[in-house]
């Protein structure tokens, strides 16, 4: 087998080990590995080369992705995948090791799809398959067929480190500071950090908000003041959203506050932070089984047509088939525009549950 490797979408801490483990599990099981330089777009330009078992050497600590990553606009286009699959030809693989998020991971589906279609047109054989494993890597934890994704574990200690952190200046004024976290359409990350850093109030896009959850936080954060703590914390998703889906500014929030309560409110907005970094050891094992488990799903069934996303759930490694992951994760982001909550959430899976 020939196996490429690529990180693809926003980068997540862990990609750099997951990468390694599929090129050094490829190299003992006697198979070639190549690594794909700044996701689809290196498919795509052709930036296609071979790694060897020193060329991932000292990067299992490292935060972001060595190969670089990218959200390729010429990959979403038939011609440009095409393009895609020439190169990977030219080099006779025939297996691809995706690791991303809900995007990268629908690419790699429409791709192998795609494939035979592709290869026909191109004067090769017709029949001929390319062997697709997933692994998901986001920190925003919000993918089917996994309870954790590679960097969120990181991200989410980041947002900790960072709230305890202004606790102590909240503390010394008698602030409450509302923080903004990353996750575009999935609340995980605010709502576990909310858990760990003691907030008074946290706001996600999975939770169906009434018209009157304005005056809940603020009479939380009330009785949290009035039972003597002299600081509170608010934890906010970026993707939260009023009842009528609009979306929740952060900003807003903390205005609210200041005037209802008359209180001194802060506002930290921790962006892209959240990101990088060296990944924890959580993510880096995580990464390591999900990459090594990868490999070996590949080579003990050479005959099978793979498209499927490694994932682990209740700490076992299971695979799902793309399409599942692919539609499933599409479609927690379609109930939650709708205001489905419930139906979004068990949709989700078990990443949210309990
Ligand atoms: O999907 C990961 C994520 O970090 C989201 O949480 C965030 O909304 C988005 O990527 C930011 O993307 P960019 O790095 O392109 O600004």
């Amino acid at each position: 087998m020939r196996i490429a490797v690529l990180t693809s979408g926003g980068d997540a801490p862990g990609m750099n080990a997951a990468v390694r483990a599929v090129v050094r599990r490829s190299l003992v099981k006697g198979f070639s590995v190549f690594g794909v330089w700044n996701g689809y777009q290196g498919m795509v330009d052709g930036e296609i080369r071979p790694l060897g078992w020193h060329d991932v050497g000292g990067i299992i600590n490292k935060g972001g992705t060595f190969l670089g990553t990218a959200r390729s606009e010429d990959f979403k286009r038939y011609e440009g995948r095409r393009e895609a699959v020439k190169h990977l030809l030219e080099h006779g693989i025939n297996a691809l090791v995706v690791i991303g998020g809900d995007g990268s991971l629908t690419g790699a589906y429409v791709l192998a799809n795609e494939w035979a279609d592709h290869v026909r047109e191109l004067g090769g054989d017709g029949d001929s398959v390319l062997h697709v494993v997933g692994l998901p890597g986001s920190i925003d934890n919000d993918l089917y067929g996994t309870d954790m994704s590679i960097g969120a574990d990181t991200a989410l200690n980041h947002i900790v480190r960072a709230m305890d952190d202004l606790s102590s200046t909240a503390a010394s004024h008698q602030r409450t500071f509302v923080v903004e976290t990353m996750g575009r359409h999935c609340g995980y990350l605010a709502l576990m950090a909310g858990l760990a850093g003691g907030a008074s109030w946290v706001l996600i896009p999975e939770e169906e908000l009434d018209m009157r959850w304005h005056n809940k936080m603020i009479e939380a954060i009330a009785k949290a003041r009035e039972a003597g703590r002299p600081h509170q914390m608010v934890v906010v998703a970026e993707g939260a959203r009023h009842a009528d889906g609009l979306p929740i500014q952060s900003k807003e929030v903390c205005d609210l506050i200041s005037k209802r309560l008359n209180i001194n409110t802060r506002l930290t907005v921790l962006g892209h932070v959240q990101r990088g970094g060296a990944p924890t050891a959580f993510d880096r094992i995580l990464a390591t089984r999900l990459g090594v488990a990868a490999v070996d799903f590949l080579a003990e069934n050479p005959e099978a047509r793979h498209c499927h996303m490694v994932g682990l759930r209740e700490n076992r490694i299971v695979f799902t088939h793309l399409e599942e992951v692919v539609q499933k994760s599409k479609a927690v982001v379609e109930e939650l525009e709708k205001g489905n909550y419930q139906k979004a959430l068990e949709l989700r899976g078990t990443s949210f549950r309990n």
